[in-house]
């Protein structure tokens, strides 16, 4: 399966001029970037290889398909905690869905879960998936779809998950979807050194990473992999 690599840059950076130098130097076959909204358009005009990426449905998909997005976050645990339901995410995914959009549907449990044994922490993350594709159709679970797992405790915190376990996860998680053909992505930390080692690990089809992919240098060595 062809990996697939998301730059998720949150707020950043912090002017047009340096996005824009930071989409060219990411503009790689296999990528998709995903800069803040007000960036979106300006970026979608630079990207030529990667694919444009929305960090939520914070606007209406149709306008986010006018310019030329492809992908769309849901349920990063940044919206969770601000509040966003289950119920509000399950809602997202079957906007975008509805609008052929693809979705990168965010999961994963907090270290209080994850300490209590990765038994328990599968089947928290096998709730939340559950509750987030509620009425969805069998073939949107294959082809539109995509589900990232990122553990709360190891988002922006230099602590990333041990390939193992993402794979021992990624694996539980494509059982809970029943196809294994869904791609799994894992994001938490991931950098230019670890990278090799999530994209080897079984069940792993790409990486979703945050802090890396403002690393001009990281997140090409990254995509080169
Ligand atoms: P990080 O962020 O790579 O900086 O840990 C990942 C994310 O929030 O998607």
């Amino acid at each position: 399966m062809k990996k697939l690599i998301i730059g998720n840059w949150k707020s950043n950076p912090k002017t047009l001029a340096q996005a824009i130098k930071l989409a060219k130097a990411s503009d790689k076959r296999g990528a998709v970037i995903a800069p803040p909204f007000v960036f979106l358009e300006e970026v979608g005009k630079v990207l030529k290889k990667a694919a444009l990426g929305a960090q939520d449905l914070k606007i209406p998909p149709e306008e986010l398909k006018r310019l030329g997005v492809k992908y769309v976050i849901i349920g990063h645990s940044e919206r969770r905690a601000l509040g966003e339901t289950d119920t509000v995410i399950n809602k997202k995914v079957k906007t975008a869905l509805a609008l052929s959009l693809k979705v990168i549907l965010c999961v994963g449990e907090k270290l209080s879960v994850r300490k209590k044994g990765i038994t328990v922490a599968k089947k928290f993350v096998a709730g939340q998936l559950q509750s987030a594709i509620r009425q969805l159709a069998e073939a949107d679970k294959i082809q539109n779809l995509i589900v990232a797992y990122e553990p709360i405790w190891a988002i922006g915190t230099g602590r990333n998950d041990t390939p193992a376990d993402a794979s021992e996860m990624a694996m539980s998680i494509k059982k809970s979807l029943k196809s294994a053909k869904t791609k799994v992505l894992y994001g938490g930390s991931v950098n230019g050194k670890n990278a090799k080692f999530f994209l080897k690990a079984l069940g792993i089809d790409g990486l979703l990473i945050g802090g890396a992919s403002l690393k001009e240098g990281e997140f090409r060595r990254i995509l080169e992999i």
